[in-house]
């Protein structure tokens, strides 16, 4: 029988009682157990009991959990050539422009460009698109500041939309929000799942509004066989250390448009173009200098993610696998209502979702989950933005810039009465999060666990 709090192994290989008597006790005994359970170790948690040192599943970072001589040698000679400076340096520094060749290749688009964040890459995809004072940009309610901040610094002004089950933009509230000053929308593809591309590109396409997919937390998904960002007019990615892949900080932005590609690289490069781009562009120009930033990448970034690409797919694969191991083992359940997947087969595996009836429902599953050492928590990693409190005062940078002080700016309304249904969709969801290294012992625990807490919940 299993015991609520305690992660047993079924062979009989690691119980709780030979946990307790094997090996050379202390660090080496939670060292080895947290190896066999695919856990990071650390400080042991206490058990159910209070005094047997148990560990909790840990999903740890993913990327970092890939490292290995690749990165090393990868940086090493970076070390060795003095060239960390992309553009120019003793030892010919190549490691972001091979980065960019590679990531091109794997996102199956003609154009990549590394950046120093995904919050960089975001402020390029506004540049590229010319986002600017009297456009407005549908945004959903549950996301990362950076999708507004990048329109509110563009001078443009964020408009939120709703999301839905699916945990990203609810197409049908984005058509709503649709008004005649729409430039753009940014398509989140959120906590590891696609959004629904095809309604929201059809929307798009049909009232000529960009579409910018932000693949920041969905480094590696796909949507019907396509790698996310390459649907869109321009996709983003994020290489901090939440996300798949991972350079610490780190971000890129892809197109397959010569235009927007121009002018994203001369926004992350002071407004000037060098010949390589001008090389990957056929040789010609269509832009002129503007007023741009310095969002580019050095080469140890480039060194690690240019490392870090080849095991992209191990890495999903190895999410996916876990998540639908759960998936499976809990979808029978009487009344579960499960995330909902635009396409399934998409999902890089980062959490696994399951709704409630609402937030007494949700804590109480929560509750019951982490006493049986499972990381799970509410939605997280990003901000019901439309009602937080600097968001509802409009605070920016200076009173008078940028966006809001236009009279549609002063007629903008943000507060709860914004989003009622993401704050109805966020009070609902329990969050069950992945690791790659997880062992079928640590998914069927999981399994056994939203099992034992859903029959709970009544
Ligand atoms: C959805 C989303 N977009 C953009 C970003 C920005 O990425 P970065 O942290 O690299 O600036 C993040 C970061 O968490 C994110 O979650």
């Amino acid at each position: 029988m299993k015991t609520p709090g305690l992660i047993q192994e079924t062979d009989g290989e690691w119980t709780r009682r030979n946990f307790l008597v094997r090996g050379s006790g202390g660090m080496a005994a939670a060292m080895a157990v947290g190896a066999c359970l695919g856990v990071i170790p650390g400080e042991p948690a206490m058990g159910a009991n209070g005094a047997d040192p148990v560990p909790a599943i840990d999903p740890g970072y993913i990327g970092p959990q890939y490292f290995d001589q690749a990165e090393e040698s990868a940086l090493r000679e970076v070390v060795e050539s003095g060239s960390p400076f992309r553009y120019w340096g003793p030892g010919k520094p190549r490691k972001v422009q091979q980065f960019e060749d590679a990531f091109a290749r794997h996102m199956g688009v003609r154009l990549a460009l590394g950046v120093t964040s995904g919050t960089a890459a975001l402020d390029c995809a506004m540049a590229a698109l010319g986002v600017g004072p009297g456009d407005e940009v549908i945004v959903p309610s549950y996301t990362w500041w950076s999708d507004y901040t990048c329109v509110v610094h563009s001078g443009a002004l964020p408009v939120f939309a709703e999301i839905d089950g699916s945990l990203n933009l609810d197409p049908r509230d984005f058509e709503r929000k649709i008004t005649a000053r729409t430039k753009a929308v940014i398509a989140v593809h959120l906590l590891g799942g696609p959004c629904d591309l095809d309604p929201i590109l059809e929307i798009a396409r049909r009232r000529g509004i960009k579409v910018v997919e932000d693949c920041a937390q969905c480094v590696g998904g796909s949507y019907r066989g396509k790698p996310l960002g390459s649907l869109g007019d321009v996709g983003i990615y994020s290489f901090q250390i939440n996300k798949m892949m991972t350079s610490g900080e780190g971000g890129a932005l892809v197109t397959n448009d010569s235009l927007l590609y121009e002018r994203a690289v001369r926004f992350h490069d002071m407004g000037s173009i060098r010949s390589l781009f001008l090389e990957r562009l056929g040789g010609t120009s269509q832009g002129q200098v503007f007023a741009g930033e310095n969002f580019r990448m050095n080469e140890f970034t480039g060194a690690v993610l240019g490392a870090q690409l080849p095991k992209l797919d191990t890495m999903v694969t190895a999410m996916r696998g876990h998540a639908a191991a759960v998936l499976d083992g809990i979808r029978d359940l009487p009344g579960i209502r499960l995330r909902k997947y635009p396409d399934p087969a998409g999902d890089i595996g980062y959490a696994v979702y399951f709704e409630t009836s609402g937030r007494a429902a949700r804590d109480q599953a929560i509750e019951g989950l982490k006493q049986r050492k499972i990381p799970a928590s509410t939605l997280t990693g990003s901000v019901l933005l439309p009602t937080d409190e600097a968001v509802v005062q409009k605070r920016t940078r200076h009173p008078a810039w940028p966006s809001f002080t236009s009279p549609e700016g002063r007629a903008m309304k943000y507060g709860p009465e914004v989003c009622p249904q993401t704050l109805g969709v966020y009070d609902r969801f329990v969050q069950v999060r992945m690791g790659p290294k997880y062992t079928r012992r640590i998914t069927d625990h999981i399994v056994q666990s939203i099992r034992e807490v859903h029959a709970g919940l009544g």
